[in-house]
């Protein structure tokens, strides 16, 4: 498909405020609903309210919701035009929670590729490749600590390996203090994305933004003193190292203003996407006794039973299909932003500057074309598909992709088959399942599962019931 020679469906007044209401409660039915009704080109013009700290204003510019490759290609690759948007709040002037608020998605030009520089040693395939061992022995040790027979929380379980994995390979490895900062970080990420935080973005002590403000400056304070014991020791490894020791864009050494802009949202970049698409492989896995079977072949056969060479999980076709899969008809961030820095253009209509769009991964994962039957989980078509980045922006695509993405891949196979050579997973009966995008997709809320021992026979899957059978199909 060709962006240009789609037609966009322009519409204001009340129908728009109706679209952008929808969108606003559960904005993947909501572009889904205005996808199937409108097409993949729906902007809803002038008048629609604004949320913004401190204020609510009316947003004097369209709100574009947008789906598929020729749209991400077109927007995703001029980030000088648009520009992403902060995963953190905002705050008051002369606030941590501002000073927060910049981060490197909002960064274009000689900034941008200064701080994109900095993360390539931390996060380099060859570098990746080298900690399977690690990593793997990490995973191990971790889930060994799960109890097995019992009832746990899945999406709570599931964070602690991968912000374990964060801070150990990225952060300069796991300390009392390392650990604290980066979940403080995390966390403050997901509440900004928390709709009833920002439903009320009032800086008062009994507001949910108000406590976001407070813990920004808590956050601030430990983070700086982390750093500062960093300054002088360079740990190529290290993400908070690699920037306390380091240039600015300017050739200055970078200050605390510096690492105060970047350093907070990375901690949830590191770790957020990775718990959710973990925990959904997992339910998918489930969910699928076909897809399971022939996973645990391919782990017992590849890796050995008993004690299995995690670490050579990149070897594994079918694994690499259903991590791929799971990302694809759940993805883990299912929405970009983006926002207009001059009057510019989408698919030839004038769009002027201020005009903000959202990017729908969930949607474009579903392109009819290159993947039928989009709402099935089905490992196998991998096989035979090889997308671009812009068919499949589950990371992203352009110069603002994810510089994440082959960590996580390689994190999350090495976890998914860790815990599959341990444990059978059993969700109990009458399991209900809605989910959140806080940015990224997650479930609404705890997602109760009992470990069964590997050896304990396979029993059917759980018939699921809740919100999330409008984003995937599951068996009855
Ligand atoms: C499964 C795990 C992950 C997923 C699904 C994911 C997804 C994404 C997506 C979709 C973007 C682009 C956002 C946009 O353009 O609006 C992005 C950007 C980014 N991600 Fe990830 N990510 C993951 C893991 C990681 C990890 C482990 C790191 C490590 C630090 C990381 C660091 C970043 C950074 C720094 C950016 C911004 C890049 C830039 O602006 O140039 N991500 N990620």
């Amino acid at each position: 498909m060709d962006a240009a020679t789609v037609k966009p469906v322009r519409l204001t007044g009340l129908a728009a405020l109706r679209w952008a209401w929808r969108f606003a409660s559960d904005p993947l039915p909501g572009t889904r609903r205005a996808f199937e009704a409108l097409g993949p080109y729906v902007i809803l013009a002038e008048g629609l309210p604004l949320i913004r700290p401190g204020r609510v204003a009316v947003l004097g510019v369209p709100l574009v919701l947008t789906a598929g490759a020729a749209f991400y290609s077109e927007l995703m690759s001029r980030p000088d035009r648009w520009r992403g948007v902060s995963l953190l709040p905002g705050g008051p002037k002369k606030s941590a929670a501002r000073r927060m608020s910049s981060g490197m998605m909002r960064l274009a030009g000689e900034q941008h590729a200064h701080y994109r520089k900095l993360l390539v040693q931390p996060l380099r395939k060859t570098r990746v490749d080298a900690l399977t061992k690690d990593m793997a022995r990490l995973a191990e040790t971790e889930i060994a600590s799960w109890p097995i027979e019992s009832n746990i929380d899945l999406w709570d379980h599931v964070r602690r390996i991968v912000q374990k994995f964060a801070v150990e390979f990225l952060f300069g490895g796991i300390s009392e203090q390392s650990s604290a900062i980066t979940e403080m970080g995390c966390r403050m990420m997901e509440r900004t994305w928390d709709r009833r935080a920002m439903a009320l973005p009032v800086n008062l002590p009994v507001t949910r933004y108000g406590r976001i403000v407070r813990d920004a400056e808590i956050l601030e304070r430990r983070l700086l003193a982390w750093v500062a014991a960093k300054r002088g020791h360079l740990d190529e490894g290290d993400i908070a190292s690699v920037m306390a020791n380091s240039r600015d864009a300017r050739g200055n050494p970078t200050d605390d203003a510096a690492i105060i802009e970047q350093l907070p949202s990375l901690f949830g970049l590191s770790s957020e996407g990775g718990q959710s698409a973990l925990t959904w492989a997992l339910l998918l896995v489930a969910q699928h006794p076909q897809v399971e079977a022939r996973l645990r072949d391919e782990l017992h056969g590849k890796l050995g039973g008993a004690s299995p060479s995690l670490d050579r999980v990149g070897e594994l076709p079918y694994l690499d299909a259903v991590v791929k899969e799971a990302m694809r008809v759940l993805p883990p961030v299912p929405l970009q932003f983006r926002v207009a820095q001059q009057n510019t253009a989408i698919a030839g209509q004038d769009m002027p500057r201020g005009t903000r769009a959202v990017l729908n991964s969930y949607l474009t994962n579903r392109a009819p074309g290159l993947y039928p039957d989009g709402d099935v989980f089905r490992p196998e078509r991998w096989f035979t598909i090889a997308p671009s980045a812009f068919e499949f922006p589950v990371f992203g695509a352009g110069p603002h992709m994810c510089p994440g993405a082959w960590f996580d891949t390689i994190a999350v196979k090495i976890a998914l088959a860790a815990i599959l050579t341990r444990f059978r997973l059993e969700f109990p009966s009458h399991t209900r399942i809605d989910y959140q995008t806080q940015p990224t997709l997650r479930p609404r809320r705890r997602l109760g599962v009992a470990l069964r021992r590997n050896d304990a026979g396979a029993t059917p899957p759980t018939p699921i019931t809740g919100a999330i059978r409008d984003l995937v199909k599951l068996p009855q």
